[in-house]
């Protein structure tokens, strides 16, 4: 068995196009977990990854990462079977582990508006974490309203919509190992 990487693909009815090989992002993903290990050898992080799009990308993060480190997850709601931001954030589960005066590096699939991460920073601040660190492996930067700069991302790309390696379209797309953009030309 291989991992699912088709050339093209329709979901729910619109054409994706490839957009990040398979490689490209482990390859980043890769470099990401060594500046992270990289800054933070003496701080032994907790990583709060953002259900459910930065399952795929945490889980991968983390192998990458080689230093002691620990793992939560909080939950937003999604789009909805948008592709558009709904303007409004819903919390669906809260961090399970106590991050009082811990190392937070928060985990995010993508940044379009920033709405999800500064609700999320404002949030996880009240529970008086040492310090928080943002990672998101994609960012909208031109469609990026609210005041948020992550830390760390992995690729800066246009404002279309995207798809696969956890991010979804209506909740289809997730299992894709690759990274696809609307088709436009279509
Ligand atoms: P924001 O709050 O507008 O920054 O949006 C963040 C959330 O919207 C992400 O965590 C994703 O769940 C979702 N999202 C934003 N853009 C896309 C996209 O292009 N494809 C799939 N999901 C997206």
């Amino acid at each position: 068995m291989s991992l699912y990487k088709p050339e093209y693909i329709h979901c729910n009815g619109e054409p994706f196009r490839i957009f990040l090989t398979d490689e490209e992002i482990q390859q980043r993903v890769n470099k990401l977990g060594q500046e992270i290990s990289r800054d933070f050898s003496d701080k032994r992080p907790i990583f709060i990854g953002v259900l459910n799009g930065a399952y795929i990308f945490l889980s991968d993060l983390m192998r990458y990462v080689d230093i002691p480190c620990e793992v939560d997850f909080l939950k937003l709601s999604s789009y909805g079977d948008e592709k558009v931001s709904s303007g409004q954030v819903r919390e669906l589960k809260d961090v399970d582990a106590n991050i009082q005066g811990r190392h937070v590096i928060l985990v995010e699939d993508i940044v379009d508006t920033g709405l999800s991460m500064k609700f999320l920073i404002d949030k996880l601040k009240r529970q008086e974490p040492a310090s928080i660190t943002t990672v998101t492996l994609l960012q909208k930067t031109e469609a990026t309203q609210y005041d948020v700069k992550p830390d760390y991302v992995g690729f800066r790309i246009p404002n279309l919509f995207v798809l696969g390696y956890g991010l979804d379209y209506a909740q289809e797309g997730r299992n894709l190992a690759q990274i696809y953009i609307l088709d436009e030309s279509k």
